[in-house]
């Protein structure tokens, strides 16, 4: 007969009840959702099938005791009061995890050491032999968890963390931790996806983290198959023949997988120095054969899978916070939009991002998004379905006429086009008041950059004098339209070479680089055509 655990599984935030399914589909039974975590009830089977095949769990925790807390000396009894002569020898090494706090205990290295203390102690042999402390590789390693007066003793039976699967040695700046990088597939619908043979491309891939992950989903391979060492690996309750069982299981159903014709799995990195560790972070995870990666620009992105399939674009462009500036972010959400409406009609997008409010500059409707935490990053995943009828784009402007420079009608991309809708309503509302006020001179600001907190680099679009100005030399002429300066003082204060709008601003080329529009000598005659 076998023994059913108490079984808590440990994830990142938000992830709950997705992991909730996957653990019901890995045999886990009465499971409810908790903070960060599931738990339920399963025999060392499910357990160590856990340990293998879960794709989002942090930890696999077997829980040994729960009891009441009142203080220092409970805890100690607490954990005493367990026959730990069934986990671990008495010259055996042990490492303690201990979180939470309460009932005088609120420093977790005194916790620690007050579970230490108590384990050493029931296995202290009358020669003085007892167990050591090993914090890196030890034989079994115990979790107390301390919350309102109650202690969760428990052995963790995976070890390291399970989202450290063991194939991303290479790292970039911010890549995603692979149990995360998972979910995000899982709630794009990669599984699904997959199954219908369908591709899935990232085009700012870093290190590979989904294009590794999504393969070994569709691919039908555990994800902790190749971890060596687990936290089960010493325990003296380990049964080798369940484990062994399971990891035969787990290996004939890679070699199938692996066996099918590959799915078109492709990744595109800006930055030359992470090709070669994506390219070596897929061959040790064996899948060399099914994932790509090439050197590419956002600005290029172009999926062209096999017999024109569709499938899922995944993809968390750079934080604000740590790569990257606020301006060519805005650029990058715009150009990833720009292609997707381009290049991906039918395909379906998962974009993670911490800047939401930039996901929305992409110009594609979000149908569903999904509150996750990076770390301590608050972030969202929206999903997409590339298709027009979803596509937000600005519209048209009225002929330029409502310039009246006689401005040349060129088509603007989409960027430069939603820049200049932007300018051109600023400029209705603004211009009525300030006639109304007989303001000759005065300068536009593009609102998008102000609110991008960029003050000192904001667009600063010199809009003058729309019945004076338009390069009216006569003094005299000026004055009729009731404008006194004299042409070189107007012409000063102006700062106004162009013939129509112009940019004060040198520094704001980046911002300016996102609409399209080119700077020369600090200033310019025309919006630019498209390329
Ligand atoms: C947050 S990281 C993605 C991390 C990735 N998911 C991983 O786990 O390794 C964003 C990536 O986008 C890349 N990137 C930035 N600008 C890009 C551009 N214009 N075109 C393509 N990739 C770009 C960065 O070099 C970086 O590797």
């Amino acid at each position: 007969m076998t023994t059913s655990h108490e079984l808590v599984l440990t994830c990142p935030k938000g992830l709950e009840s997705l992991l909730r399914e996957e653990a019901q589909g890995l045999g886990l039974e009465e499971t409810r959702e908790q903070t960060a975590a599931v738990r339920g009830l399963g025999d060392l089977a499910v357990a160590y099938r856990l340990c293998l095949w879960s794709r989002l769990a942090n930890r696999v925790l077997l829980v040994l005791a729960r009891f009441p807390v009142s203080d220092a000396q409970a805890l100690y009894d607490g954990v005493k009061a367990v026959d730990w002569s069934d986990h671990l020898a008495a010259d055996g090494t042990l490492a303690v995890e201990f979180s939470g706090r309460g009932a005088g205990i609120d420093n977790t290295h005194f916790g620690a050491l007050k579970v230490k203390d108590a384990i050493v102690d029931r296995l202290r042999r009358p020669d003085g032999t007892r167990p050591g402390i090993d914090k890196l590789n030890p034989d079994v390693r115990v979790h107390l968890r301390l919350d309102k007066g109650q202690a969760v003793l428990s052995l963790d039976l995976s070890g390291h963390s399970l989202h450290q699967r063991g194939y991303r040695l290479q790292q970039g700046a911010a890549p995603l931790k692979e149990n995360l990088a998972a979910a995000i597939l899982m709630r794009a619908g990669w599984p699904r996806i997959a199954a219908e043979g369908g591709a899935l491309t990232d085009p700012m891939c870093g290190v590979g983290t989904f294009l590794v992950e999504g393969a070994l989903m569709a691919a039908d391979i555990a994800p902790n198959l190749r971890r060596e060492r687990w936290g089960f690996s010493a325990w003296l309750g380990h049964v080798p023949a369940i484990w062994t069982r399971l990891l035969d299981e787990a290996r004939a159903r890679a070699a199938a997988g692996l066996a099918r014709p590959p799915l078109w799995i492709r990744g595109y990195e800006a930055d030359p120095r992470l090709i070669q560790p994506a390219r070596n972070n897929i061959e040790r995870a064996g899948l060399a054969e099914w994932v790509k990666i090439y050197q590419g620009e956002v600005a290029t992105f172009a999926p062209r899978p096999d017999q024109s399939q569709k499938g899922l674009v995944i993809c968390n462009p750079p934080y604000g916070e740590r790569l990257g500036d606020e301006a060519s972010l805005l650029y990058l959400y715009q150009s990833l939009g720009e292609r997707l409406r381009q290049c991906c009609e039918g395909w379906e997008a998962g974009i993670f991002t911490a800047t939401p409010e930039l996901g929305k500059r992409m110009g594609i409707r979000s149908y569903k998004q999904y509150a996750l935490w990076n770390g301590a990053l608050p972030c969202k995943l929206l999903l997409m379905h590339v298709q027009p009828d979803q596509f937000v784009v600005a519209q048209q402007p009225a002929a330029s006429a409502a310039s009246g420079e006689g401005a040349e009608q060129v088509r603007l991309s989409e960027g430069g086009q939603m820049f200049a809708n932007r300018l051109q309503k600023n400029l209705k509302q603004l211009g009525k008041w300030a006639r109304r006020e007989g303001i000759e001179c005065y300068r536009l600001y593009d609102a998008t950059c102000l609110n991008m907190r960029w003050p000192s680099t904001s667009i600063v679009i010199g809009c003058t004098c729309r019945n004076t100005h338009r390069r009216v030399r006569s003094t005299r002429r000026r004055r009729r339209r009731g404008c006194s300066m004299r042409w070189p003082q107007f012409r000063r204060r102006c700062s106004c070479r162009a013939s129509g709008w112009w940019s004060s601003a040198a520094s704001g080329r980046a911002a300016l680089a996102s609409t399209n529009v080119r700077l020369a000598k600090g200033s310019f005659s025309r919006w630019p055509r498209e390329a």
